[in-house]
């Protein structure tokens, strides 16, 4: 079975998002898109952030993805929920070591600052990355602790 991962943005990242839906399905997964599905200049980055957040804090699905203007407030909503560890990339360097060092669940895409060729590059790096565990596992551990 395809893994599923949650996919939200506001309206800064909404293009990204359509394109992150898409290459997401590409690869074989299986997005869930919680939204918006349509453009509205007025929208707020909470209303779509939390949803997402909350399927991988209650265990619902194991990763999300989320973009805004800059990914600061998706993140801060998003790091809000136990368990969840979202970070904001912005070079697929910085995805990769999300992922080693932080186990990073939530890869957060800051849409005013990422080509969407970038972004699909940062995309597949956090998907392609393993924890690396070991003295990292300890650290994680004691977020949540
Ligand atoms: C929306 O204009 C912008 O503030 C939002 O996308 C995000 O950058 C907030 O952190």
């Amino acid at each position: 079975m395809s893994e599923r991962i949650y996919v939200g943005a506001d309206h800064a990242g909404f293009q990204l998002k359509q394109k992150l839906v898409g290459e997401l399905k590409r690869l074989g997964y299986e997005p869930v898109d919680a939204g918006p599905q349509t453009m509205d200049p007025a929208d707020d980055y909470p209303d779509y952030g939390r949803p997402v957040a909350q399927a991988v804090s209650k265990g619902t699905v194991k990763r999300g993805v989320l973009t805004c203007g800059t990914g600061l407030g998706m993140a801060f909503v998003a790091n809000r929920f136990p368990r969840v560890r979202a970070a904001v990339a912005w070079t697929p360097e910085i995805a990769e070591l999300a992922r080693k060092h932080n186990d990073a669940n939530v890869l957060v895409l800051p849409s005013r600052f990422v080509s969407e060729e970038e972004g699909m590059d940062i995309l597949h790096k956090w998907l392609d990355t393993a924890f690396e565990g070991g003295r990292h596992e300890r650290r994680v551990a004691k977020i949540d602790a």
